[in-house]
């Protein structure tokens, strides 16, 4: 979910503005349903069911003249399906108080009881409104808002981050816990939000609020304190994310902008770190190679298919290393010497990463996050951060970020290897944003696209680096064309998958270099075609795969490690044209949220 707040200090509200543009950004965060409420002497909730443009249309009847500040939430369900009674703010009994919440209140069920036992009436099956009805039975009690605002907050258990406006212009009262929350401090106003780019065009400092601390904010200005009610001095950060990077510029969607902005990305990736006169990889990290002996690596979705990638690099220079998906790692005995635990998150914010993170820092392991966000939750709590440097990525299916995430790997396994690189592999990975520029600079995939379109299912192989590539492609076909894709290591599709291989599956081949790997995924391919099934050969041309496939996707010659990126470049772009083909909505699938703060 998504959450956005505004207090505004200029006079002159754009509180609906900002509120509107603000739940817009953040609708990869959430989007079956979105609402606000507006506080002036009243407080007026707005919500919709639906994507945030049927609230955008509500709102353009409202009168916004008094309005001095406001919240706002778009919603990933999790408890009660999308409905305008199950968005977001909640209100109390009195409509006094409204809340936005994202995570999840675990023992709600408990709180409602008793609550429903006191006379209170909910209106929605959510776990979030039972915060309201605390807020409203603390005021009761005689408390002022803020202690008020503590005292529910106190009865949660499970994770949140939580947003508060009351009737009458006390400004807005905020909270966090496991679920990310940031202050945004503008020359006209205040703002909080899950995430930096609901505020970025209007301001550029920031404040990340930590766990369990509180802040309340108004026109006058923002006061941080502990959870015991001390009040902190907060450090203020300048973010250097240029708003037009958040914006579509001229781009139907944002993951075909995202795709062809890679160039640009990866070169920032590399910037400083690779130095070729030297031969050297150097990163800013105060972590001892010496001392790492193994590696756990954990993740989710498409972070998991780069760690997958990253795991092969770490082996292949010596370091043994594993990948484990983050929600299974929790209950993983760190037996033995401890690993150094690396998270890798585009985000900085999957909770089913941080949880699994935190179980290994309790046991005493050194973890370090590769992530694109600054500020993060992994980014704080980790012992070191490498950042991947991709710039915001709006768009749902994960692309820039995922090539950067493998780069950043890549790095670290050669800087982890001891630094050297022989300058052949130091100027392949120089070459990187140049050979991805060709490939987006070839029309194939959007041919392929339109032969394929009509395929009862996808499938993708790949060996070695190439293995992680399949599962990725498969996955960003599936979650854009809603298609049945699926990835698999090239030479198990023989053991079971191949029963499901007929004319009408296209297989989806990566097959680079001509070395013993790419000879026996040629040897796979040709058991595929041996049973009409139309083979799509992602290739160099090295290996000869051309004459028994029936389309050819080329990605440039270099090191097989570096292949396995090229190839996700053209798979990338296969999976955008099918799935526009079909007319999909791209950047916001149904049912995914891009960032997941819930286990
Ligand atoms: C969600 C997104 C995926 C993403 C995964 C992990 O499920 O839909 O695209 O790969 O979270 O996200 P992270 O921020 O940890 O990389």
């Amino acid at each position: 979910c998504g959450i956005i707040g505004y207090v505004d200090r200029s006079g002159n509200p754009a509180v609906l503005d900002v509120l509107d543009t603000g739940l817009s950004s953040l609708a990869y965060r959430g989007y079956d349903s979105a609402g606000v409420a507006l506080a002036d002497d009243d407080l007026t909730v707005i919500k919709r069911t639906g994507e945030v443009d049927a609230l955008t249309e509500a709102l353009a009847t409202v009168a916004p003249d008094d309005v001095s500040a406001g919240i706002g939430h778009t919603r990933w369900s999790t408890h009660g399906p999308p409905s305008d009674a199950n968005a977001h703010p909640h209100t109390d009994c009195t409509g006094e108080v409204a809340v936005v919440h994202n995570g999840i209140i675990e023992n709600y069920e408990t709180l409602k009881a008793e609550l429903t036992q006191q006379g209170h009436v909910f209106e929605s099956e959510t776990d979030t409104e039972v915060i309201p009805h605390l807020i409203e039975e603390a005021l009761d009690r005689g408390g002022d808002r803020m202690s008020a605002f503590r005292d529910a907050i106190d009865r949660l258990t499970g994770s949140h981050a939580v947003v508060a406006a009351f009737a009458d212009g006390h400004g807005l009262f905020a909270t966090r816990r496991d679920s990310p929350l940031v202050v945004g401090l503008g020359d006209d106003g205040y703002y909080l939000a899950s995430d930096v780019p609901a505020f970025v065009e209007y301001t550029d400092r920031v404040s990340y609020l930590d766990d369990g601390e509180f802040v309340r904010v108004t026109s006058d200005g923002v006061t941080v304190t502990d959870s015991e009610g001390t009040e902190i001095d907060k450090s203020v950060s300048t973010i250097d994310w240029d708003p037009e990077d958040a914006e579509k510029g001229g781009y139907e969607q944002y993951m075909l902008k995202e795709i062809t902005e890679q160039p640009r990305a990866l070169r920032k990736c590399l910037r400083g770190r690779v130095d070729e006169e030297a031969e050297q990889v150097s990163l800013d990290l105060e972590l001892e190679r010496e001392s790492v002996d193994r590696i756990h690596l954990l993740a989710c979705g498409s972070s998991y298919h780069a760690a997958l990638y990253g795991a092969q690099l770490f082996r292949a220079r010596g370091i043994p290393a594993q990948t484990f998906l983050a929600s299974e790692y929790g209950d993983r005995a760190l037996a033995g010497d401890t690993p150094l635990v690396i998270g890798v998150t585009q985000s900085g914010e999957t909770a089913d990463t941080l949880g699994a993170l935190r179980a290994a820092q309790a046991a005493g392991a050194e973890t370090l996050t590769i992530t694109n966000t600054v500020g993060s939750s992994a980014a704080r709590e980790c012992d070191h951060a490498l950042f991947v440097r991709a710039g915001p990525e709006i768009g749902v299916a994960a692309t820039k970020t995922f090539a950067n995430q493998q780069t950043a790997l890549h790095l670290l396994a050669l800087w982890l290897g001891g630094g050297d690189a022989d300058p052949s592999h130091i100027a392949a990975l120089r070459a990187i944003p140049e050979q991805v520029q060709s490939i987006l600079d070839d029309d194939s995939a959007r041919e392929v696209a339109a032969e394929l379109v009509d395929s009862a299912a996808y499938f993708f192989i790949g060996r070695g680096p190439q293995h992680p590539i399949a599962l990725e492609g498969a996955l960003k076909l599936k979650e854009i064309s809603y298609e049945h894709a699926e990835g698999f290591a090239a030479g198990e599709l023989k053991h079971g998958p191949i029963a499901l291989v007929t004319t009408e599956t296209p297989i989806i081949a990566m097959v680079t270099g001509d070395d013993e790997r790419a000879r026996k995924t040629v040897g796979n391919v040709k058991e595929v075609q041996a049973r009409g099934a139309p083979v799509v050969a992602v290739t160099d041309g090295k290996a000869n795969v051309e004459q028994y496939a029936q389309h050819v996707l080329s990605v440039p010659e270099t090191e097989p490690e570096i292949a396995a990126l090229l190839a996700n470049v053209q798979l990338q772009l296969l999976a955008y044209w099918i799935a526009r083909d079909m007319g999909r909505p791209i950047d916001k699938p149904r049912n995914l949220a891009k960032s997941v703060t819930v286990e």
